[in-house]
């Protein structure tokens, strides 16, 4: 697994100029925030993912604390708010606009909790019975000790779903692909009103190809996420390639 440099500190100093400005490109995650939810509302992948989420969270006995890490807008945190009424959920997220969006959008819900901090920032230990961590870790720094923090914050036998994009990012086929489809549903004058208002994401996207290709954001086939997750102590109980190929889905339990 390629090791990623610090997410929120400074880089090494024996990098020239030029690499540490490479090194240094990251998603601005607050830019990203302004247009997320308009093109996830029309991606039909992101969507499928949704549902998935919400159809397992059925399956399992209703978990009383569940953390949203890097919970983004926080549409995750909303159909575990909407399902578990009675259960906690802590969205975990330490980027100001993604958590100032999820914030506005889920003030109605009363069992959600805010915490604006980076994962491997936050402290407690075998409480959590589920977490989600959607499209997060391969933006994270280390990513094998970030899944051993999501597996210490787990009571044994506690869930982890976790989706990953874990190929590099093509711009122009996700662009192409979601034009299409927008185009299907909202005819071409649509399809570009909703490409203009959700332009950022372009721009957004590139960066995170470039951090992909620069070893700053972690790319991973599906053999190596698996064994990255069983590493954490992380039973794997199903894995899928999700996201037009992009993504690994895995459905893990934390081992005793
Ligand atoms: C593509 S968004 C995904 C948001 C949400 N999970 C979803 O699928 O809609 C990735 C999120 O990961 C967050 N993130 C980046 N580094 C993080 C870290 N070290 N700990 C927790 N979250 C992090 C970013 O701030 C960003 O909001």
């Amino acid at each position: 697994m390629q090791s990623n440099t610090p997410a929120y500190g400074s880089g090494s100093d024996s990098l020239d100029t030029s690499e540490t400005a490479n090194r240094s490109v990251r998603a601005d995650w607050s830019a990203y925030a302004t247009a997320y939810d308009l093109l996830s509302e029309h991606n039909p992948e992101y969507q499928a993912i949704l549902h998935d989420f919400e159809a397992f969270l059925a399956t399992i006995e209703t978990p009383r604390i569940i953390y949203d890490i890097g919970g983004g807008t926080g549409n995750y945190t909303e159909i575990a708010a909407r399902a578990c009424p009675e259960s906690e959920i802590r969205l975990a997220e330490p980027d100001a606009g993604m958590i100032g969006t999820a914030r506005s959008k889920l003030a109605a819900h009363k069992n959600i909790s805010y915490e604006a901090l980076p994962l491997e920032n936050i402290v407690g230990r075998g409480t959590a019975d589920l977490v989600v961590c959607v499209h997060a870790l391969y933006a994270m720094p280390a990513p094998e000790q970030r899944l051993e923090d999501m597996r210490r914050l787990l009571r044994p036998g506690g869930w982890l779903y976790l989706v990953d994009l874990g190929r590099h990012m093509n711009v122009a086929d996700w662009r192409d692909y979601l034009f299409s489809q927008l185009k299907k549903k909202q005819g071409l004058a649509g399809a570009l009103g909703v490409f203009w208002q959700g332009r950022e994401i372009a721009k957004q996207n590139k960066a995170i190809l470039k951090a992909q290709k620069n070893g700053v954001y972690w790319t991973h086939t599906e053999a190596q996420i698996a064994s990255a997750a069983t590493a954490a102590g992380f039973e794997i109980q199903r894995q899928e390639v999700v996201y037009r190929g992009y993504s690994d889905l895995l459905v893990c339990q934390a081992k005793p």
